[in-house]
């Protein structure tokens, strides 16, 4: 049975970080990186909170793509700052990773507190996002690395309370993350629309994200101080991640998840560098395995104002689509382009597909792929 669920309140804007001031509480704590401290966003948040009366500690250790020890790390820090009474609010400022391993953190203290026989009354989780992006804001997602596999963790437990979409935060993005990180919202937005999990409600979503980000990622891209942009591909962002929570998504991610883990490659980027191969193999237009994920590109064609008189015209225009995007993002034209050598990238084709073959994400594709298919896409990315 399909179900949509969207939990987290939103607030919009820029300057809506200020919200914070009206938070009731009396101790938080912030899981944040050196990015943000160094860029003043965590003192911003420290003083908002503490205008509402709330004492903060804070921990700042996270590194992109977080693995077990950054969680340890985290609980360590909670419980040292934490000893005598719980924190009634945890606040996540920050990318993908950030958020994820303030997941990863809360999730971890409350399965201990649990095994020990113990309460553990849930804080109220906001998550301040400071990359458009991974949506991981309304997501009941967290992608953590644990002996170099990239896990997905999946709870309605796991989604933040509150999501502040402030696009001051996001004013100072490197251009190569903005170029990664959209490319990321519109994969899921696109595996989302093409899933076996996909419902009129994600089907909406996404394709407005799709369309969002179409209109606005170039011009981010190519001046990041466009607040306009920056505004749309944040909501972009963020819609995309309420179509993916509720539809999952496909081989694009299990792929992504086993190259970047693999070759240390963000999270974006490989997803950006698979994409046009994931997209032909779905819509397998000179082959007989249905036309679903075709007929679906073709619609997202449509949403773009491309010709899309039959479902084969749109898909192709759709996949050209997408490869002009990802050009004018300088995204490269291979994983061979990044300076990875052949042997070493075919030496961890078997040990890749493997991972791709058991990740969650690759039981709602729209094709069920065997494992010479995902070699088949690995080798045309390369
Ligand atoms: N939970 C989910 O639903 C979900 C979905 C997709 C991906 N992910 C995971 O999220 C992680 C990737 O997150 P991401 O793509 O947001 O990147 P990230 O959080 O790893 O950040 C990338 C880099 O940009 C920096 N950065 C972040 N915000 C910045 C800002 N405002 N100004 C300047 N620099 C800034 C960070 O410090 C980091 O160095 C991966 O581990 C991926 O697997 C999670
Ligand atoms: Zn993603």
């Amino acid at each position: 049975m399909k179900k949509f669920v969207i939990k987290p309140k939103i607030y919009f804007n820029e300057g809506s970080m200020k919200f914070l001031k009206e938070i009731k509480g009396s101790c938080a704590f912030i899981v944040s990186d050196s990015v943000m401290e160094k860029l003043g966003y965590l003192q911003k948040t420290i003083d908002y909170l503490n205008e509402a009366g709330i004492k903060s500690a804070v921990f700042t250790e996270v590194r992109p793509d977080p693995d077990v020890k950054v969680i340890a790390a985290g609980m360590r820090r909670y419980l040292e700052a934490h000893a005598d009474t719980h924190a009634d609010i945890i606040v996540a400022l920050g990318g993908g990773s950030v958020i994820d391993a303030a997941k990863g953190i809360l999730y971890s203290l409350w399965q201990f507190s649990k095994a020990a026989g113990k309460q553990f009354k849930r804080p109220l989780f906001i998550a301040i996002p400071s990359t458009s992006g991974t949506g991981s804001e309304v997501t009941n997602f967290s992608v953590i690395t644990a002996e170099g596999e990239k896990v997905c963790i999946v709870d309605e437990w796991l989604a933040p309370d509150i999501a502040i979409l402030d696009s001051a935060c996001i004013q100072h993005v490197p251009q190569q993350v903005v170029a990664d990180t959209g490319i990321d919202a519109l994969v899921h937005a696109i595996e989302a629309y093409v899933s076996t999990e996909a419902t009129p409600c994600t089907d909406a979503l996404a394709e407005k994200a799709v369309q969002l980000i179409f209109e606005n990622l170039r011009t981010l891209y190519n001046d990041v101080s466009d607040s306009h942009a920056r505004e749309c591909v944040q909501n972009a962002s963020c819609i995309a991640g309420m179509a993916f929570t509720n539809a999952n998504l496909g081989i694009n991610h299990s792929l992504a998840h086993a190259l970047g883990g693999t070759f240390r490659i963000s999270h974006g980027r490989a997803n950006a560098l698979l994409m046009s191969a994931v997209i032909e193999y779905n819509a397998d237009l000179n082959g007989n395995t249905g036309r679903y994920a075709a007929e679906k590109y073709a619609k997202l064609a449509a949403v773009l104002q491309l010709p899309a008189r039959t479902y084969r015209e749109g898909a192709v225009n759709f996949m050209q689509a997408v490869k002009d995007l990802k050009k004018s993002l300088g995204i490269p034209n291979g994983i061979r382009q990044l300076g990875i050598d052949q042997s070493a990238f075919e030496n961890e084709l078997g040990n890749m597909v493997e991972l791709a073959f058991r990740d969650r994400c690759t039981s709602t594709n729209p094709r069920q792929p065997s494992r010479e298919d995902l070699i088949g896409i690995y080798k045309k990315s390369f």
